[in-house]
């Protein structure tokens, strides 16, 4: 019998795992240089939690959910984003008990969306995000901005452009739904059948439908800013005027609304203009919302934050990135006697444990061709070739693969070389 992945995952192994490492471990340097600490939450949730926060009417809830009844009955869903259940766990742990003070948090996992799989969209994937959460001002709302921005620079993606919008207030919102759906309303032929879906309960979503959003009347249909308060506006005026301050480029786009029903306020994406993933091009997908807290049972504090797609980010960093450089082994033992093979091992334990070298011993043979042709399988920076003679006189002799250059040295001297060139 013979099994295939499901549709929509993959495995990951040899130089993708190398480089997907690398991208984890440049996402965890950057969010400890902020200061966020990690937060780890179950990879199922209660699927009410999803439905209340990321909305009903959500794609995320209507197509996407993987959601199923366990033994006792219960609905569950495995969670398709991050943000609900950091803030569910923040809450439950009453770590938001001072609006005060501010918390920033970071997770890194899999997340689960029934979707058509294509290039950069996949139905297991895994999302490193990051939450700011309490008494934020607009100089914070600009600093998750510009954490994004680094994280792109960092893994020297720079073919993107970052769009921002203003989505307002709920009530402000509420107001200008309407007006959106008598506008659509008129225009109701030339909708397609998602759109039309949407029409009653989530016409907003319209706007920035990959299908819908490019067409001219709703690129024409009147904008959310008119029907903001005074107040709303100049908040967003303030946001994008440090942008400006700081050297961030942005793009305001009027129609940039976001699936998720929690957000207010800014929301923004950075869009990758790489042709491997125009169909899938949100790289980094973020915003503001100032009633989640509240509504998951904790206090009136806001909250701030983005999400990327660990995959998507890797095919947007392309194939010839210098940071995927393929794994090294440091050093590759080759003893030419079974003494040698014994001794062999002794070293390997100095080498890994004492010292941090990376090492692997040929030992099913003592045949010098067998041994290289062993070595040449690995990407080696030494060979260390041990041998009864050199071993009489407390050396080793250090083959440098690049080079081809050796040299007979004191263990202690060979390691010092090793370390200091890998
Ligand atoms: P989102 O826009 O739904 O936002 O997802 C964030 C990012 O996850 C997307 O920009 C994309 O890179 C990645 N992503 C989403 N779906 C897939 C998929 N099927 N395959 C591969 N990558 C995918 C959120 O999830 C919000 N929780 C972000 C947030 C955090 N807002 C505030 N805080």
């Amino acid at each position: 019998m013979n099994y295939n992945r499901p549709r929509g995952t993959y495995d990951l192994m040899d130089q993708d795992i190398i480089n997907f490492r690398t991208v984890e471990q440049v996402l965890r340097t950057i969010a400890d240089l902020y200061t966020y600490r990690e937060i780890k939450t179950p990879m199922f949730e209660h699927a009410d939690l999803f439905k209340k926060s990321v909305g009903e009417e959500s794609d995320i809830v209507i197509k996407e959910f993987y959601n199923f009844t366990d033994k006792g009955g219960r609905e569950i869903a495995l969670r398709p984003e991050g943000t609900a259940s950091a803030i569910r766990a923040l809450v439950e742990s009453k770590k938001l008990v001072s609006s005060t003070l501010l918390t920033k948090w970071y997770y890194f996992g899999e997340m689960f969306r029934y979707e058509r799989p294509q290039s950069g969209r996949q139905r297991q994937f895994h999302q490193f995000g990051i939450e700011c959460v309490g008494d934020f001002n607009e100089y914070d709302e600009v600093e998750i901005i510009m954490f994004a921005t680094n994280i792109l620079h960092s893994l020297k993606i720079t073919n993107y452009e970052l769009e921002i919008n203003n989505i307002g207030s709920n009530a402000s919102r509420m107001k200008y739904i309407e007006v959106l759906k008598e506008y659509f309303k008129k225009h109701i032929d030339e909708l397609s059948e998602d759109s039309k879906r949407r029409l009653e309960k989530n016409p907003l979503r319209i706007l920035d439908d990959k299908e819908d959003g490019v067409k001219d009347f709703v690129k024409n249909a009147p904008t959310l800013d008119q029907y903001l308060t005074e107040e709303e506006n100049a908040y967003f005026k303030r946001i994008t005027a440090l942008l400006d301050q700081f050297e961030i480029k942005y793009k305001v786009n009027k129609n940039l609304v976001r699936g998720l029903d929690y957000y207010n306020g800014i929301v923004f994406e950075f869009v990758s203009k790489d042709e491997a993933l125009t169909a899938q091009s949100t790289l980094i997908g973020g915003g503001r919302y100032d009633s989640l807290v509240k509504q998951t049972g904790g206090p009136d504090v806001k909250g701030i934050g983005f999400g990327l797609g660990v995959e998507r980010i890797i095919i947007a960093m392309g194939q010839d990135n210098p940071l995927f450089t393929p794994a090294q082994v440091d050093v590759i033992l080759l003893p030419f006697s079974e003494n040698a093979l014994n001794i062999s091992y002794t070293i390997s334990n100095i080498l890994r444990l004492g010292n941090g070298i990376s090492c692997n011993i040929s030992n099913k043979t003592f045949k010098p061709d067998k041994h290289f042709k062993y070595v040449d399988k690995f990407n080696c920076k030494y060979a260390m070739i041990i041998k009864d003679e050199l071993i009489k006189n407390d050396k080793v002799l250090l083959k440098d693969q690049a080079t081809r250059n050796e040299e007979e040295l004191t263990l202690e001297a060979a390691i010092e070389k090793i370390k200091t060139n890998c």
